[in-house]
């Protein structure tokens, strides 16, 4: 069902710090941040030769990222983000097995201004993960 790994997420105190860490420290491609206003964040992706870097930064008043900096205010890795072919399809075939899509269930639009999901961490062992039809 699923596909490639899309990105990983990590939620940041400092979006410039951080951006400017992968930069220089790890010689990585950064790109310019983007906000994501329905979402409740300010992102920044960084393109590795396999995957992606999503970094997270709340944006608004009750963004989802700020309760997570509140526990982790280092940062930490947010969630993972899994591509699927067709995201109700999987939305379907992951409810009817007991997995909980969070909100509505229906998807929204993310970064790459495709359809996403988001299914509950306590049934994926601690993890959120994003779904993303590619
Ligand atoms: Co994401």
């Amino acid at each position: 069902m699923i596909g490639r790994l899309n990105h990983v997420a990590i939620a940041v105190p400092d979006l410039e710090a951080a951006a400017a860490r992968y930069r220089t420290t790890l010689g990585a491609t950064v790109g310019a941040p983007q906000d994501e206003p329905d979402h409740g964040v300010r992102v920044v992706f960084i393109d590795l030769p396999n995957t992606k870097i999503e970094l997270l930064h709340p944006l608004g008043e009750d963004s989802p990222i700020a309760g997570f900096l509140a526990k982790n205010p280092d940062g930490g890795v947010h969630h993972l983000c899994y591509e699927v072919e067709d995201i109700l399809v999987a939305r379907d075939q992951m409810q009817s097995m007991g997995a909980r899509v969070l909100g509505s269930g229906a998807p929204k639009t993310g970064a790459h201004g495709k359809p996403v999901l988001f299914l509950h961490p306590k049934d994926f062992n601690g993890c959120l993960i994003e779904l993303e039809e590619a």
